[in-house]
């Protein structure tokens, strides 16, 4: 089979059909109002991708509440946000009805923005100290998730991703460093319950409806000391059992899908996502996936993450051939090796967010591809909308427009 048949084949994703293996990344573009509501350049991507024929959508990191939050004008989900979110939704799903949207809900513990919302943590880590959270707080950020699915499958999108990776409050919970003894910290048991409580809270809020997508974005390795994925609270060691115990407890208790990340954004970032000079981090995504897929039944469906280095057959990877190593190549490999089920595109769904649609009509020579800038990076960072730097001469405009009044920026992280 060909890379083109691969990726254009539809998949189960639980009792929900998706159209073909590509999935958009949750890409947070810091352009909501100031109460949390979409934009016109919130529609503006979201449209771009419904009419890029993506299989699966997940709606970039909302917050369940805005008194924690990472970015300042971030998408939020809460009562006040109903009717803003419902129109959204219904909008997009007159684009292609056929995708499945799934809205990525998060809180943001630690990485939360202390200049206007309340930094708080489980455990401070060094750098990034905030008021350490109560276990009744913990309960009322639970209930948040809770209300905030019921709210998702109010407005009519198809499910929710938990998300659990890149050093948010999900990962934050779950790692090892979390060792201080309390409901959901210190052993392994107690700090998995998190997740398991969860998502028994979400399902339980949306009355165990089968047709509702529940899945979760993993950070499998946090690549600090402690983080999850490591050997215990202080150790640098990698260790795969907790992350693989986690995963299995979640799919029994009825999650559909996983989608493979690494890092977290406050330390090792460029294992979430790196830049040109890196892109054989790519390799190391693989690795997870395929350790996921051996350890999940085989009807969960893993997205790989990682693959707009990959770019087209001009891609600046060397020791193999172009053809082979180009992102639609390398994705149906992944997928036919059964590594990984869907293909996830972060940044390339920025630079082109009709990659998917010219692969089915053939246009492929007209896909632009991702370059690996990190200026929509940098957008995020600075707290202002993103987009592609690049392609996208709104975002090209702003880009330059900030780099003169603010100059470069020296570091790279939150
Ligand atoms: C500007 C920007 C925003 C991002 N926002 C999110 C987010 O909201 N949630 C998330 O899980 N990952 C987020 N990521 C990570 C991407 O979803 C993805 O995992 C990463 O970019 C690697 O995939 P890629 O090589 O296709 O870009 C973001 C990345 C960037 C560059």
């Amino acid at each position: 089979m060909g890379y083109k048949e691969t990726l254009l084949q539809p998949i189960m994703i639980g009792n929900r059909k998706c159209e073909n293996r590509f999935f958009a990344q949750p890409m947070e573009c810091v352009d909501s109002d100031e109460e949390g509501n979409p934009t016109d350049l919130t529609y503006q991507r979201y449209e771009k991708l419904f009419n890029g024929h993506f299989g699966f959508i997940d709606l970039e990191a909302i917050t369940v509440t805005n008194e924690s939050r990472a970015r300042k004008t971030q998408l939020e989900i809460m009562p006040r946000n109903v009717k803003a979110l419902e129109k959204f939704v219904k909008r997009l799903k007159e684009i292609y009805p056929q995708a499945l949207f799934v809205f990525q809900l998060t809180h943001s513990g630690e990485i939360s923005e202390p200049e206007f919302s309340r930094r708080v943590t489980v455990k401070p880590v060094y750098g990034l100290e905030g008021d350490l959270l109560s276990e009744e707080e913990v309960d009322v950020i639970m209930d948040q998730f809770a209300l905030a699915s019921k709210i998702v499958q109010d407005i009519g999108a198809d499910g929710v991703d938990m998300k659990l990776c890149h050093g948010y409050l999900g990962s934050q919970i779950l790692r090892p460093y979390n060792d201080r003894n309390w409901k959901y910290g210190g052993s392994w048991e107690k700090r998995r319950q998190f997740a398991f409580d969860l998502q028994e809270r979400i399902l339980k809020a949306v009355n165990y409806d089968k047709d509702f997508l529940i899945g979760s974005k993993v950070s499998m390795w946090e690549a600090f000391p402690g983080g999850c994925g490591s050997a215990g609270a202080d150790s640098p060691l990698m260790d795969m059992t907790e992350p693989i115990d986690m995963l299995k407890g979640l799919e029994e208790r009825g999650a559909q899908y996983f989608v493979e990340s690494l890092g977290n954004v406050h330390c090792s970032m460029e294992f979430m996502e790196a830049g040109k000079e890196d892109p054989y981090l790519s390799y190391l995504h693989m690795y997870f996936t395929d350790l996921m897929k051996k350890n999940l039944k085989p009807e969960t469906v893993v997205v790989g993450s990682h693959f707009s280095s990959f770019r087209g057959k001009k891609n600046k990877l060397l020791s193999i051939e172009p053809e082979k190593s180009s992102m639609f190549a390398m994705g149906a490999r992944c997928i036919e090796d059964g590594m990984m089920d869907m293909v996830g595109l972060g940044r390339q769904s920025f630079a082109d967010p009709l990659t998917p649609l010219k692969l089915e009509e053939g246009r492929e020579d007209e896909i632009k591809y991702c370059n690996q800038c990190m200026n929509c990076e940098e957008l995020m960072i600075r707290q202002v909308p993103v987009g592609c730097v690049t392609f996208n001469k709104h975002y090209t405009d702003l880009f330059r427009q900030i780099r003169i009044e603010k100059g470069k920026l020296t570091e790279l992280h939150t």
